[in-house]
């Protein structure tokens, strides 16, 4: 797709993915089992990019790369050029299962990051108050996450990312466990929130609308090794409507695009 001036592409990029690969030793031994190929794209300063594929086709193993979770069997990952080699609280994480410790509050869970990092008692408390508030969970400061629904939980999940003030935030499929209607709602408050708030995001997805009222790039990943088929840079204007003219034409040419041979 055509890319105008001043656009994304044309900022030096926050991550590089560079010719990233990666096997396993296949189950009974016998061999490798290569889950990922050559891929190779960046994310700019920003940006809300969507990794797009079907289930099982190694989002996850993609994402816990880029976080330095795990290691590429080729390849490399660079952070700002450096490469990538652990974790880091650069590197925020939005686990696709709520992943809060259950016996902390949810102000506790929120400022775990801070606090582990030696940040000032104050600073750590400001950040607790002004994340929660940019999530919507003001007045829930002392519940704990069994009190939650779901998509709380998830506000207190992402809230947990944005208190470590990273330079990119990871999702992994974060809504795909809750019902369809808090599912929407959730799309549309992260919408909000990276309005709010913008943050350099890399969310992975097997919901094609939930990609397209999200991005502003979605990288098409096609499987059996996983490798990047296509890119399309999203304009549509926020908040996006799911039966919009526009978007049910997009949705169309990348669903026809996908190859669901499994
Ligand atoms: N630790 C591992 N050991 C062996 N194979 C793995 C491992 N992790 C992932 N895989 C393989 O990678 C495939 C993709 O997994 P995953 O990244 O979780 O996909 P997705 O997140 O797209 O559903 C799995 O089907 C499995 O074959
Ligand atoms: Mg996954």
């Amino acid at each position: 797709m055509e890319r105008s001036e001043g656009n994304v592409k044309t900022k030096t990029p926050v991550l590089e993915c560079r010719n990233v690969g990666r096997s396993f030793d296949s189950y009974d031994g016998s061999g490798k089992n290569e889950v990922l190929r050559g891929m190779d794209f960046e994310v700019y300063e920003n940006e809300f990019l969507v990794l797009f594929g079907a289930g099982q086709c190694g989002k996850t193993t993609l994402l816990n790369i880029l976080a330095g979770l795990d290691m590429p069997t080729e390849g490399e990952v660079l952070a700002r050029g450096q490469k990538v080699t652990k974790p880091a609280p650069e590197r925020g994480f939005v686990y696709q299962k709520t992943s809060l410790f259950p016996w902390m509050t949810v102000e506790e869970n929120v400022g775990f990051g801070p606090k582990v990092r030696h940040l000032p008692e104050k600073e750590v408390q400001e950040r607790v108050k002004k994340y929660l508030d940019l999530v919507g969970l003001t007045g829930f400061e002392k519940s704990y996450p069994n009190q939650l629904s779901g998509g709380m939980r998830q506000r207190v999940g992402i809230a947990r990312a944005y208190a470590n003030e990273p330079d990119i935030m990871l999702m992994d499929e974060p809504f795909g466990h809750l019902d369809a209607q808090t599912r929407y709602m959730m799309e549309e408050e992260l919408q909000r929130i990276w309005q709010k708030e913008k943050r350099t995001v890399v969310f992975v997805t097997n919901n094609i609308e939930e990609a397209l009222f999200l991005a502003d790039r979605i990288i098409l990943l096609t499987n059996c090794p996983t490798h990047i088929k296509e890119e399309y840079e999203i304009n549509m204007p926020h908040p996006r409507d799911y039966v919009d003219p526009e978007f049910l034409r997009l949705r169309q040419l990348i669903t026809d695009n996908m190859d669901l041979t499994l």
